[in-house]
């Protein structure tokens, strides 16, 4: 995944491509570059690292009403300047892509066989010959980009410039997010609108299939085979984009303090003491799911996570049999039909290619009910599924996921209690239910009060190399985010095992370097999992635990972190907060780069 953006303006259009860059750096940052036009050439500069790195690099003088620009997360070849983009075709065609042209080897030896010559390791340089060698072959600039793109297979979103054609930018879309953003005297692309709500508010969404020519007084967007199409042009709230720090260190310690207002925005007017309202998640939800038999889930990442919790909620309340799996490998299952079927899909951004193939995949061999639980409106999952609900956490930037997650936890809430009416539950369970997920922001914020005992833990753990995460039933899952958050940010190897698996192998492990944390729950599970600690104790293994008792003794080595207690069904909400302070410290004391660990990135767009 990788973040492009591409202008045409009347004024100097450089600092609005690099700012642009810098909003989309949550999609990858292994190297940058910029392409753009002035004096009758294109100018290209490339860095691997930052795009800070990239800004320094441009000279005072470098000024261009048009160009293209990109910031990279690797596929194919190694970060370095060579492999950066943009690529370009004899210096007259430059291309920026995000994406994987899978049938890059085949396009590659036509080329060669052509006389075209590669210096990079990448899949992109065969799309900038490609488009050079219509060109040549008589087309003009955007017939030659419709020509190429019919012969690319997998995924893209292109920013491309022509040397002979200074003032026009063209876009392309197919599975990878890219939209138009309109501005006065100024026209610009990029992959998502935060990229550009300093400079504008309204925006179209490119469809797959579509091509945008911008250029500073006009957009023309074509389909496929070139002809005209019309997309509206949506306004979009641009100061619900902003990305400042707002006086914290970073974005996850910002995101994880916003989680109790993320939550109460996610919840608010949807649910009352009384229960869910009707038509949150569409006109006609509660009508189209009555009788629905199954419930697949699909997700990847801390999503797949919220997805598990969710599992164990409908099997106890609803009796409904849910399944949940990774997009990576839901779309590749022999297909299988279904008695009516709800399809969730959960996904902060809207855009992760595996959960959208996967919707695509159901739709096409099953076609469930489809709904996508997701934070960015208009994201392709939120066009693709029936019924939508956004989970109103507002921008999240931070590559490790905080506020998307329980927000998405606590819009599925508001999915069981809409299921709880639907299946006629008792209405007291769902009025019980209801206050307590009102409730939820004032919990989450009481873990925020005292901030030691996270240190306190961070401080004797960031020195190790390994970290074990136990917890049963919708505990587990909240382990297993736990185990995640920490080897995301903090490079220590963090695996999250059931906590009565524990005797099944992991125990092998245990002695004085292994850190454990267990979610202790205080439900029918407590004395199990105290039993597991003891185990864990016995052989001096390190036990710190989490949960809704005031249990200190369990763990005399290590410490026990109290948080709030609320219904049980909601407190592995309230106990991921922890969790994420204690991740997040121990990242601060290993000194990472907390924002952007290596080699990840926020939205993932390739498969
Ligand atoms: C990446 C991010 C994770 C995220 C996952 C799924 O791996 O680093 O934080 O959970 O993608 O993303 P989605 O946008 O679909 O929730």
């Amino acid at each position: 995944m990788c973040g492009i953006v591409g202008g045409s303006s009347k004024r100097n259009v450089l600092p609005i491509l690099v700012e642009g860059l810098k909003r989309l750096e949550y999609r990858g940052y292994d190297s940058a570059g910029v392409a753009f036009t002035a004096n009758k050439k294109i100018t290209q500069v490339k860095t691997v690292g930052r795009v800070a790195d990239l800004e320094s690099q441009l000279k005072k003088s470098d000024e261009s009403n048009n160009g293209i620009a990109h910031t990279r997360w690797a596929t194919h070849g190694v970060p370095n300047t060579k492999n950066a983009h943009p690529h370009s075709s004899l210096n007259e065609i430059f291309v920026v892509h995000n994406g994987i042209i899978e049938n890059h080897e085949p396009l590659r030896n036509n080329l060669i066989a052509e006389g075209y010559k590669f210096i990079s390791d990448t899949d992109t340089e065969v799309i900038t010959h490609l488009i050079n060698y219509y060109k040549n072959a008589g087309h003009d600039f955007d017939s030659a980009v419709i020509r190429a793109i019919k012969d690319l297979k997998g995924a893209y979103a292109l920013g491309i410039i022509d040397v002979n054609n200074p003032d026009f930018v063209i876009g392309a879309r197919e599975h990878s997010p890219l939209v138009v953003g309109e501005g006065i005297d100024e026209n610009f692309i990029a992959s998502d609108v935060m990229a550009l709500s300093q400079v504008t508010n309204k925006f179209k969404f490119l469809e797959d299939g579509q091509i945008a020519i911008i250029s500073n007084d006009n957009i023309e967007i074509l389909g496929k085979n070139g002809a005209p199409k019309n997309i509206a042009t949506q306004e979009i709230d641009s100061t619900a984009y902003t990305n400042d720090l707002a006086g914290y260190s970073h974005f996850m310690e910002k995101e994880i303090f916003e989680q109790p207002t993320a939550v109460s925005n996610s919840i608010e007017g949807r649910v009352l003491e009384s229960g869910p309202q009707e038509g949150i998640f569409g006109a006609g939800f509660e009508e189209a799911l009555v009788d629905i038999s199954n419930i697949q889930i699909v997700a990847c990442g801390t999503s797949y996570h919220a997805g598990r919790i969710f599992e164990y909620w409908s099997h106890k309340f609803l009796g409904i049999n849910c399944r949940v799996d990774y997009g990576s490998e839901y779309q590749y299952q022999e297909p299988i039909k279904t008695q009516k079927t709800l399809l969730v899909t959960i996904s902060q951004s809207g855009e992760t290619a595996d959960t959208l193939a996967s919707l695509r995949f159901a739709k096409k061999t099953d076609n469930p009910i489809t709904l996508t639980i997701c934070n960015v409106a208009n994201s392709s999952m939120c066009r693709e599924s029936d019924y939508t609900m956004l989970t109103n956490a507002g921008p999240e930037i931070g590559v490790a996921s905080t506020k998307a997650f329980v927000t998405q936890l606590s819009c599925l809430s508001l999915l069981l209690l809409t299921l709880m009416k639907i299946n006629n539950k008792p209405e007291n369970s769902i009025k019980k239910i209801s206050k307590a997920l009102m409730d939820l922001p004032k919990n989450i914020q009481q873990t925020l009060e005292d901030l030691e005992p996270y240190k306190k833990v961070a401080k004797l753990i960031f020195n190790k190399n390994s970290a074990l995460f136990l917890g049963r039933g919708m505990y587990f899952p909240i382990a297993r985010e736990g185990a995640l958050k920490l080897k995301e940010i903090s490079y220590i190897h963090a695996e999250a095992y059931p906590a009565g698996e524990l005797k099944h192998g992991p125990l092998a492990l245990i002695d004085k370097n292994m850190p454990v944390l267990a979610v202790v729950p205080d439900n029918e599970h407590l004395d199990k999992i105290l039993s597991n600690i003891q185990e864990v104790a016995a052989r001096k293994g390190r036990v710190f635990s989490i949960g809704p008792i005031s249990k200190t003794e369990i763990t005399k080595e290590g410490g026990h972190i109290n948080i709030p207690k609320t219904l049980d069904l909601l407190n592995p909400i309230i106990s991921i907060v922890p969790m994420q302070l204690i991740s997040y410290y121990t990242a601060i004391y290993k000194g990472t780069d907390v924002d952007k660990p290596r080699n990840l990135a926020k939205s993932v767009t390739v498969e």
